[in-house]
């Protein structure tokens, strides 16, 4: 069912300065900033030859983030995002097999333009997941 990493999200407190870090400290290639109102999140993306790290910041009073934040305070790794085929096939396998989907089920558009699920960390060793179509 999964395939590539597509990507590792980091919440960050300050998304200029984690651009900024990696753009300047670790010399990567840094994305511009992107909002993204439908996950409640501002993103921008360091591409590196073999994945990419997604740089996560709360946007908006609901967004995902903020509580991930309020515990975390200087940051930390949020999700990992795998790359599958076939979406809604996979979303029916897994609920199949017991694994529960947040939201509603049904996947939204992602930050590349592509359908997107996040799967309950409860499910999955703590980690939370995110399936993106390819
Ligand atoms: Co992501």
């Amino acid at each position: 069912m999964i395939s590539k990493l597509n990507h590792v999200a980091i919440a960050v407190p300050d998304l200029d300065a984690a651009i900024t870090l990696y753009r300047d400290v670790l010399g990567a290639d840094v994305s511009k900033k992107a909002d993204l109102p439908d996950h409640g999140v501002t993103v921008a993306f360091v591409n590196l030859d073999n994945t990419k790290i997604e740089l996560l910041y709360p946007l908006g009073e609901s967004s995902p983030i903020i509580s991930y934040l309020t515990k975390n305070a200087s940051g930390g790794i949020h999700h990992l995002c795998y790359e599958v085929e076939d979406i809604l096939k996979s979303r029916d396998q897994l609920l199949e097999k017991g694994m529960r989907i947040l939201g509603s089920n049904e996947p939204k558009e992602g930050a590349h333009g592509k359908p997107v699920l996040f799967l309950h960390p409860k499910d999955f060793c703590g980690t939370l997941i995110e399936l993106e179509q390819v």
